[in-house]
């Protein structure tokens, strides 16, 4: 029997790291599935969706990275609450030519944190560096999950205001407040968080993390903070590098990576991987790629 097709679609595409786990994964489970890279323009995203409704490109579900993760909203025909909510989707089920349209990010991330940090999320304060959809889906997951102050910083304040707006409609028990990352209030704020996640770009580009943030108070957090990344590669970013060396636990982003896949696997296939099957093949490639 031929096997189903899995895919992440994206713009671009060929550094994605999910037809790796995803492929160990269902090897692992002998599931008659197959995950592939699928460039899409984004003046193709609409036809894309058009030809898997009508059956004329076979696949089961698909993954989607940037930048299309909130641009494919419309050509979907069903939307899950939580993804209606982050208002971005990165997981596609089709079933009988509907997609339906999943978000497994926010997901991912808290499962990793508990997995890894057993860091207990009710009634903590978390302050989140950045406002754009990587925050959005997190606040979100961390909010639902009984997080009782969330502070929202960003570079543009406005930005962190709109996403406040929005999240304070929908989470009345959690209270948020926003601030520029710099400042009395922005150490105030870190000095009293057990959790400060950084969900800006700024971990990407491998610049130094004091380049762009220079402002950032080491010494007045607690002891027993956790310093989280949502950015796997580098593994150790600059950001954990410098928490690592104030002695502050770390929670890096490879977990969020592998969570997010792990909810987006059982979703299209009904079974729950191996998560460590998932974690081991990535740690092998982004040590590959660290030394090549
Ligand atoms: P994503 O969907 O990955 O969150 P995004 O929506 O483009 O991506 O958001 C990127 C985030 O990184 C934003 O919070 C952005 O800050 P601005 O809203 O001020 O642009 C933040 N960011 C990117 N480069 C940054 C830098 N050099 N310093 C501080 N923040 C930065």
């Amino acid at each position: 029997m031929k096997p189903k097709q899995l895919a992440v679609i994206g713009h671009p595409v060929a550094h994605s790291l999910s037809p790796l786990m995803h492929n160990a994964a269902l090897r692992q489970l002998k599931l008659p599935y197959h995950y592939r890279k699928i460039h899409v323009l984004p003046e193709a995203l609409p036809s894309f969706c058009q030809k898997i409704k009508q059956g004329k490109l076979k696949l089961a579900g698909f993954n989607i990275t940037l930048p299309h993760k909130e641009k494919i909203l419309p050509y979907l025909d069903w939307i899950a609450p939580l993804a209606k909510l982050t208002g971005a989707v990165n997981t596609v089920v089709h079933h009988e030519g509907r997609l339906l349209g999943f978000n497994t990010d926010g997901l991912g991330y808290v499962e990793s944190l508990r997995e890894e940090t057993q860091l207990q999320l009710k009634g903590i304060h978390v302050t989140l560096l950045g406002a754009g959809g990587a925050a959005r889906a997190i606040s979100i997951a961390l909010a639902q999950l009984g997080v009782k102050h969330i502070t929202l910083t960003n570079r543009t304040l406005s930005r962190a205001e709109n996403l406040a707006k929005h999240l304070r409609r929908h989470f009345p028990q959690t209270h948020f407040e926003t601030n520029k990352i710099e400042g009395k209030k922005f150490h105030q704020a870190l000095s009293h968080s057990q959790l400060i996640t950084n969900t800006t770009s700024v971990s990407l580009t491998k610049q130094a993390f004091e380049e762009n943030f220079p402002d950032f108070p080491w010494q007045k957090l607690k002891l027993n903070t956790i310093i989280s990344d949502l950015v796997y590669d580098p593994p150790l970013t600059d950001f954990l590098k410098q928490a690592k060396a104030q002695g502050l636990k770390i929670h890096p982003g490879l977990g969020m990576l592998v969570h997010q896949g792990a909810l987006s696997f059982q979703l299209w296939t009904g079974h729950y991987p191996d998560v460590e099957v998932m974690r081991s093949i990535l740690q092998k490639e982004l040590k590959k790629k660290q030394t090549a």
